[in-house]
């Protein structure tokens, strides 16, 4: 369904990814792990087209060429990002959040079906609709966010750290339910620094360092490797 070959990103003379191939099949939920500064947030937003990237990079999505694609028509496309720290209008109450996130075309005729799904997954945005989201719990905010980019009827979600910030308990809520939107047959590309979580729910996931592919392979296995266990579970949550 996504397949990058080649992916290279700059910002002046910093090259935040060089040579990233990565590819998601449909519905697959696939974990991206780094450090700090690995190039995390540029990859999302290299495949979302909010940044471009350097000129012999390849992304496609179902067969279709993401550099073609404006970030709106990245949305019609099925495609809806996550971005880090949320992206969700504070002042506006939970259920403007999610109508905001129905707007695209592909969207508007089943926004009905769209919202019963959303509250079927986060029942307690059922009881909030009116709250103005900057109101609202750390871990709330993070399922508004989730939920706003369901209202899109995506095909592939990408999850800049949903993690971060929440409470062991939070977190491990949300990651229950990315298992769940993914059982719905949405694809999930998520970074994460939480590497045991993430792998814990993951099919697959991508190690990127410095902005390269360090590594890669089934979830299982790269929990139980030595090396992986010492760069990115020590110590973890
Ligand atoms: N707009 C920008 N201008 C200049 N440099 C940038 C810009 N955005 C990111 N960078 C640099 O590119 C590198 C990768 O950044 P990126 O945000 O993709 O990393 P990340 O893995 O998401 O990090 P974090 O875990 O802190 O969110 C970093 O060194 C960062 O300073
Ligand atoms: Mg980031």
């Amino acid at each position: 369904m996504l397949e990058l070959n080649a992916v290279a990103v700059r910002y002046g003379h910093h090259r935040a990814l060089e040579d990233v191939g990565l590819q998601l099949g449909q519905g697959e939920l696939v974990a991206v792990l780094g450090a700090n500064g690995a190039g995390k947030s540029s990859l999302l937003q290299c495949i979302a087209r909010l940044v471009d990237p350097e000129p012999g990079s390849r992304l496609r999505f179902d067969g279709c060429d993401l550099l073609r694609l404006q970030p709106h028509e990245v949305v019609e496309a099925g495609i809806a990002l996550v971005p880090e720290g949320r992206g969700v209008f504070g002042e506006l109450s939970v259920q403007e959040n999610l109508r905001l996130g129905a707007y695209a075309r592909r969207a508007r005729a089943s926004q009905a079906q769209s919202l019963a799904r959303v509250l079927a997954l986060f029942p307690r945005l059922g009881q909030r609709m009116a709250q103005s989201v900057a109101t609202m719990s750390g871990g709330e905010q993070q399922m508004v966010a989730l939920g706003r980019a369901l209202m899109s009827c995506p095909r592939l979600l990408l999850l800049d750290e949903p993690s971060l910030g929440l409470s062991p308990l939070m977190s491990g809520e949300l990651f229950k339910a990315i298992v769940r939107i993914k059982a719905l047959g949405v694809g999930v590309l998520m970074v994460e620094q939480n590497a045991r979580k993430s792998l814990a729910i993951a099919e697959r996931a991508y190690l990127l360092g410095n902005g390269r592919v360090l590594g890669s392979g089934a979830a299982r296995e790269l929990a139980l490797d030595p090396a992986v266990q010492a760069a990115y579970l020590g110590g973890g949550v």
